[in-house]
């Protein structure tokens, strides 16, 4: 067991974890941050997206070794009310069927709306071709990222 340091949702945190643990499980196990979801491990589905740095990262990847003294921004640090204007979008469009891979979605949106708040549709499918969602609601959130942009990522 080693220490890490990390700035998780704008507070600072003092982890014990073996330096190989994936960020995922410090962020879920250890600090009970339980939005940020496990599904292939692999890296490949996106469910476990959130901002590393400024960068939407895949948390089933990075080693907590690998993030240590950096910022961390999960689905619990958008909003205390779920109420960030892009999870009231998500609301409007009526997007989420199961829910599970929606936190993903939303932090990917989140990561390219922070960086291009007016990004054509084109970029818009780049970016979210990365995730995965089983339930197939993609045509969903393609109507909740139009209206996110529309009022905006603040
Ligand atoms: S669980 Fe991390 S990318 Fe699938
Ligand atoms: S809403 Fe069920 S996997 Fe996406």
């Amino acid at each position: 067991m080693s220490s890490f340091k990390l700035i998780v949702n704008k507070e600072k945190k003092t982890i014990s974890a073996d330096p190989d643990t994936p960020l995922l499980w410090v962020l879920r196990d250890i600090l009970g941050l339980t939005g940020t979801k496990y599904a292939c491990g692999k890296g490949l589905c996106g469910s476990c997206t959130v901002i590393v740095n400024g960068k939407s990262v895949r948390s089933c990847t990075l080693s907590v070794a690998d993030a240590a003294q950096s910022e961390v921004i999960t689905i619990e640090g958008l909003s205390e009310k779920g109420d960030h204007p892009i999870q009231k979008a998500w609301m409007e469009a009526d997007v989420p069927q199961c829910g599970y891979c929606q936190p993903g979605f939303i932090m990917s949106a989140f990561d390219l709306l922070s960086k291009n708040p007016n990004p054509t549709e084109e970029e818009v499918n780049n970016v979210l071709s990365g995730n995965i969602c089983r339930c197939g609601t993609y045509s969903r959130i393609r109507k909740a990222m139009q209206i996110a942009v529309k009022v905006g990522n603040q």
